[in-house]
């Protein structure tokens, strides 16, 4: 097992644990004044953690939103917690959105401890303490920072998710190789908790200098820029993991078009191909329309009305990007790509 992991906050410390066996998560935890929220497909696929008092939430992005927040506040007056109540959050990426968010706004603020079960989730959103709500459309639009008090992984969960969300936690694993100039050591059949600790020290690394996303912490959104806007003119089809990969591949072809310095410019493209592939993912046309991204892109919570993106020129760097013609060519060639798949 590997060592424990701290996060440096501005609000508290937090470590992240890894247990070995499912069964132990709880001896982790201390059991009083505490209410877990559960994902359903974790409540179907492990009994073992049933109990009448968890609040099983069904976790789609369509529900990752101020309907889905009612849920749970409603849960949380229902259950009469109060301001020393700590939620336990088992789920992946949207489970932890949602009630993490839930979480920073009653009482002003209650704890959390966040159990993460999905390869994306484990692997990136469970630390940097970003909590997020869409609205209208719009991806992460209502959101606060508010971290957990501890996180525990246990990588036996990894093993009943289904292809698409295995493929989806390898596109921020593939971000995360691409942004530390490092793709030619990525493989699919690599070893997952490896790469789960090395992603998870890297993020560490950069967000104990950046908790708030003011500097460096920009760079982590690299691929997101159209990759948000790909999840919604898809309406969610392409989750948010397989979005990067095909907005890391947008970034990188408009990078070369500006001619900067990339390195293994055909090994990113290959790979991130290959993991749109396996995602199985049936992609429409109309989702890549250009004007309709523009458009999105546009009014993103980050943009302030203009195109900004994360290229890479030697490393990342940050870029109002004004030559759209770059960017509607760059669009139709990874088009071009994935209807040949
Ligand atoms: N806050 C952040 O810093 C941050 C960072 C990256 C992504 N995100 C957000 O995370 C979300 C995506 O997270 P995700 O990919 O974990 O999606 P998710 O939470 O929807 O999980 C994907 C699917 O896997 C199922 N599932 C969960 N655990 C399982 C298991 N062990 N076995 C079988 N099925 C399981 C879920 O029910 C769901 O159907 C997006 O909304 C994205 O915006 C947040």
């Amino acid at each position: 097992m590997f060592d424990t992991l701290t996060v440096k906050s501005k609000f508290n410390d937090y470590t992240v644990e890894f247990v070995d066996n499912i069964n132990k998560i709880f001896e982790q935890i201390e059991q009083e004044n505490y209410m877990v929220f559960m994902d359903a497909n974790i409540d179907r696929l492990y009994p073992l953690l049933r109990n009448k008092n968890n609040i099983i939430v069904i976790c789609t992005e369509n529900m990752k939103n101020l309907q889905g927040a009612n849920i749970i506040f409603n849960a949380l007056i229902e259950k009469k917690c109060n301001v020393n109540t700590k939620l336990i959050v088992i789920g992946g990426g949207i489970l932890q959105d949602m009630v993490g968010f839930c979480a920073s706004t009653y009482y002003r603020g209650i704890n959390y401890i966040s159990i993460p079960t999905t390869l994306l989730s484990q692997v990136d959103s469970c630390i940097g303490g970003k909590t997020g709500l869409n609205f209208k459309n719009k991806k992460n639009i209502i959101g606060t920072f508010h971290p957990p008090k501890n996180i525990i992984i246990c990588q036996d969960f990894l093993k009943t998710l289904i292809s698409l969300d295995f493929y989806n936690g390898m596109g921020e694993i593939y971000k995360f190789h691409i942004l530390q100039n490092k793709i030619k050591s990525f493989s699919i059949h690599g070893n997952i908790k490896d790469m789960i600790y090395d992603g998870l020290k890297y993020k560490i690394d950069i967000i104990s200098r950046d908790e708030f996303d003011k500097g460096e912490r920009r760079f982590l959104n690299f691929g997101h820029t159209f990759g948000h806007a790909l999840e919604s003119s898809s309406n969610y089809i392409i989750p948010h993991g397989i979005g990067v990969v095909i907005g890391s591949i947008i970034s990188i072809i408009i990078s070369k078009k500006l001619e900067y310095e990339i390195d293994n410019y055909d090994d990113i493209i290959n790979i991130g191909t290959e993991l749109i592939k396996n995602s199985g993912i049936k992609f429409k046309k109309k989702w890549f329309d250009f004007d309709k991204l523009i458009q999105i892109v546009k009014n993103d919570k980050k943009s302030n009305g203009k195109l900004i993106m994360v290229l890479i020129n030697n490393g990342p760097i940050i870029e109002v990007v004004e030559n759209l013609y770059d960017v509607k060519e760059s669009i139709k060639e990874i088009y071009e790509i994935i209807e040949k798949l």
